[in-house]
């Protein structure tokens, strides 16, 4: 293959309960990840051997490193170094739709679809599970972005149990001015806040499954949602506001600053969508859906 495209979704986390750090500071997670249909597109051409390139456009591409800083160029270049790729080059073009540094794992996304891009590229003899390894690697969310649908993660999040759920989730996502840190948040949230169980909010596995969307929005728990407010006060106002208009759920998706709000309608999310484009926290609005599958090779 010379050319190969692959399309990679983001996420936000239906719970994302955070417990003590282990050695090396990472905080042991229990999550629910839902993919959305708010997607990054990558496309993969071979160059000559030892030439590794990025390229990156659309939203928020001004402010994304094209160094091996990327986690996309490291993914490249982990792959092709486990797998012993003897004439490993590469240009990597991302289009991007998901927020940067929004709490979507957008840079997580990046590099799982360029393991996926790059493993057919290369004609890489790697099963999912191999490429869900070196994943894990890249970072904690990755594993997540190559399998998609809904998935409980516990570990540091990469350890992945798909949820069979049911029913279509609506969501409206409000992308604030500028983005957090995710390192900066668990900092935050290490000096205010005492270790919690990672225990899953209640009730929430049964009402995915039986695909009831109200129930769902009832349950959404956020433990760094607290820390991201600190950081981001405006936060505050665009939550309470989704609320006012009608969300079933809302919640801070990630680390944050995007806001996620849940319908079980995509009129009405599109109305309240309507709404938030006006407040003047609000950068932009997107209404998805989920769950979708995780990055796939669409060429
Ligand atoms: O795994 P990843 O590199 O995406 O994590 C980014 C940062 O988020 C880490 O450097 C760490 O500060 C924080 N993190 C954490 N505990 C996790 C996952 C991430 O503290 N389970």
């Amino acid at each position: 293959m010379s050319i190969v495209q692959v399309r990679v979704p983001g996420k936000v986390n239906l719970a994302l309960c955070v417990g003590e750090t282990d050695a090396q500071g990472y905080h042991e997670l229990g999550t629910v990840f839902q993919a959305v249909s708010l997607c990054d597109d990558i496309t993969v051409s071979r160059l000559p051997q030892g030439e590794f390139r990025l390229s990156v456009t659309g939203e928020g591409s001004a402010f994304l490193p094209i160094d091996d800083t990327n986690l996309a160029l490291r993914a490249a270049k982990l792959l092709a170094n486990r797998y012993q790729v003897t004439d490993a080059g590469v240009a990597i073009t991302i289009r991007k739709r998901i927020p940067v540094a929004g709490g979507m794992a957008g840079g997580s996304a990046d590099a799982a679809g360029t393991l996926l891009a790059c493993s057919a590229l290369w004609a890489v003899n790697a099963s999912r599970e191999e490429l869900r390894d070196l994943a894990a690697e890249l970072g904690s969310d990755v594993p997540f972005l190559l399998l998609g649908g809904t998935a409980i993660g516990t570990g540091r999040g990469e350890k992945l149990s798909p949820v069979p759920a049911s029913g279509v989730y609506h969501w409206v996502f409000a992308m604030a001015h500028g983005g957090l840190s995710t390192p900066a948040v668990f900092r935050e949230f290490d000096r205010t806040t005492a270790a919690q169980p990672t225990t899953l909010p209640e009730g929430l596995i049964s009402a995915l499954v039986a695909g009831d969307v109200v129930d769902v929005g009832s349950r959404l728990v956020n433990h760094l949602q607290s820390a991201a407010i600190r950081l981001q006060p405006a936060l505050q106002r665009t939550l309470i506001l989704g609320q006012r208009l009608g969300a079933l759920g809302a919640i801070i998706s990630g680390s944050g600053p995007t806001a996620a709000f849940l319908f079980d309608d995509e009129e009405e999310a599109n109305r309240v969508a309507r709404e938030l484009t006006v407040f003047s926290g609000v950068r932009s609005v997107r209404v998805v859906q989920g769950p979708v599958a995780g990055a796939q090779i669409v060429a």
